[in-house]
């Protein structure tokens, strides 16, 4: 018989539900929220009030997309964390209520934990491969930059993690300085690819391990763009390309280095991308070379599932269903670590 799982996302400022038949992708809707632009981040007060009104038609939409009934629905997988409280809650408050009034089971989802699983997702008639287990994960995004093995569809363990600030938030923290607007991951990243990633400088975060640390790079992207508007104030508007080349080089660069260091230490030859920042295009050819380098089977996502979508919720949610692992009607959301 047939699974089908309605995936809910609501973490930050994406509300987005999706239905999955089995590991089928059938629906994934994503409201966008564009009260945040005029800000330059996302304000949670005006995020989770915008969630309330796009839930039930994000809902509704994925369901009639998929064409099924709800009634044909064998749970509801919701983002538990982490995420934004007051955005999470509307999420984890409408599956429990729509799971109830089904009689159906609730699955509790981890947020990261879903981007990786981005990976299994496969369309109608798709029939690329996906990873094998235990695989490396690269996971950036705007909240997190992580390198994990992943064990199984259940299990990741997290060799290298951020000290500070995230990949992401450095695209958007350069962006910000540059007057750029929000997300800056996304605009960097198309006026890069007109500029000279050798044009200027970032001294590249000299971090132990596998971990590391991008709040240096955003205070000398600060200062050096300080020091040159003193002798030309149109700086930034001349080399705007150039220097968007060269940040996320440097980000980039950085990425890349721990990657490989963790495929040589570990020795495991298959990597996947997950999370908003592998849908950077320097990013994903730069470990395209890597993979090409040391006979990797990499794996990067769709660029509609790099981003914060339902889709992947749905995909984590249906491994848990297969273990029976389900959630109760009291389950609260979590605004950081893993719990699921
Ligand atoms: O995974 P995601 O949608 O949300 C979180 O879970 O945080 O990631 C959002 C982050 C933002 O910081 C955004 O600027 C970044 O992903 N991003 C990009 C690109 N597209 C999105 N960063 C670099 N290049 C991109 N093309
Ligand atoms: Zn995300």
């Amino acid at each position: 018989m047939d699974t089908y799982i309605l995936g809910i996302e609501s973490s930050c400022d994406d509300t987005s539900a999706a239905v999955l038949c089995n590991n089928i992708l059938l629906s994934n809707e994503i409201a966008s929220q564009k009260v945040h632009e005029q800000f330059g981040g996302v304000v949670p007060e005006l995020a989770s009030r915008a969630h309330q009104q796009n839930i039930i038609p994000v809902v509704e939409a994925a369901i009639r997309t998929a064409n099924i009934d709800k009634k044909q629905l064998s749970a509801v997988a919701f983002t538990r964390g982490p995420g934004l409280p007051g955005s999470l809650m509307v999420g984890v408050s409408f599956a429990k209520s729509l799971a109830w009034s089904l009689g159906i089971p609730l699955i509790d989802v981890d947020h990261m934990h879903a981007h990786v699983m981005a990976n299994f997702l496969l369309t109608p008639g798709e029939t690329r491969s996906v990873p094998q287990f235990p695989f490396l994960c690269l996971i950036v995004s705007g909240g997190h930059t992580q390198i994990a093995i992943i064990k199984n569809p259940l299990e990741r363990e997290i060799i290298g993690n951020t000290i500070d600030d995230a990949a992401g938030e450095t695209f958007d923290k350069a962006a910000k300085i540059m007057s750029l607007p929000y997300p800056g991951g996304p605009v960097i990243d198309k006026l890069a690819q007109s500029g000279n990633a050798s044009a200027f400088r970032f001294a590249k975060p000299r971090i132990p391990d596998l971990n590391f640390s991008f709040s240096g790079l955003k205070t000398s992207i600060l200062y050096f763009l300080r020091d040159e508007l003193k002798k030309d104030e149109n700086f930034i508007e001349k080399n705007r390309a150039d220097l968007c080349a060269s940040i996320q080089k440097t980000i980039i660069d950085f990425l890349t280095e721990k990657t490989e260091k963790a495929v040589k230490e570990t020795g495991i030859k298959t990597l996947a991308l997950a999370g908003g920042v592998s849908a950077n295009s320097g990013l994903r050819a730069a470990m395209q070379q890597l993979a090409a380098n040391y006979n990797l089977d990499l794996h990067i996502p769709k660029l509609s599932y790099t981003t914060d979508n339902a889709a992947m919720i749905a995909m984590a949610g249906y491994f848990r269903y297969q273990q029976g692992l389900f959630a109760g009607l009291n389950a609260v959301p979590y605004a950081t670590g893993a719990k699921v």
